[in-house]
């Protein structure tokens, strides 16, 4: 599997949902998730190629002072990264190797009206 891996001397450390991994340097973070789960990223609904923006991440840099979003697919990853949201896509590919943090940032990633939704469904068929 190296060979999908852009060449890399080291491993920086990363952190995902506040969880952190060792991932190779000089690889776009999406390469970096698939490092961490080979058996499941590789299966994922993504196009590698900045279309399909299923690989989209809430991203905090050390320089930043605010986490932005990001295509995983595009950026390379660095030394310190703090990733604090997941796309569906990466949480279903990566929730073994995240574990109850990806079940809370999926019910956190759904919006507001997804939820009332739910709840008003729920309500009409408890009716
Ligand atoms: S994998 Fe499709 S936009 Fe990144």
């Amino acid at each position: 599997m190296s060979e999908v891996f852009r060449p890399y001397e080291k491993l920086v450390e990363i952190t995902i949902l506040g969880k952190t991994f060792l991932v190779p340097e000089r690889n776009s973070l999406l390469r970096a998730f698939q490092f961490i789960s080979p058996e499941t990223i590789p299966y994922g609904r993504f196009c590698w190629n900045q279309e399909c923006q299923f690989c989209r991440v809430d991203c905090h840099l050390p320089d930043d002072d605010r986490a932005r979003p990001i295509l995983s697919c595009k950026f390379i990853v660095s030394e310190g990264m703090a990733i604090s949201n997941l796309a569906p896509e990466l949480v279903g590919c990566l929730r073994a190797k995240l574990g109850h943090v990806a079940q809370s940032n999926r019910e956190a990633a759904a919006p507001p009206q997804t939820k009332a939704s739910l709840a008003a469904m729920a309500t009409a068929e408890n009716e």
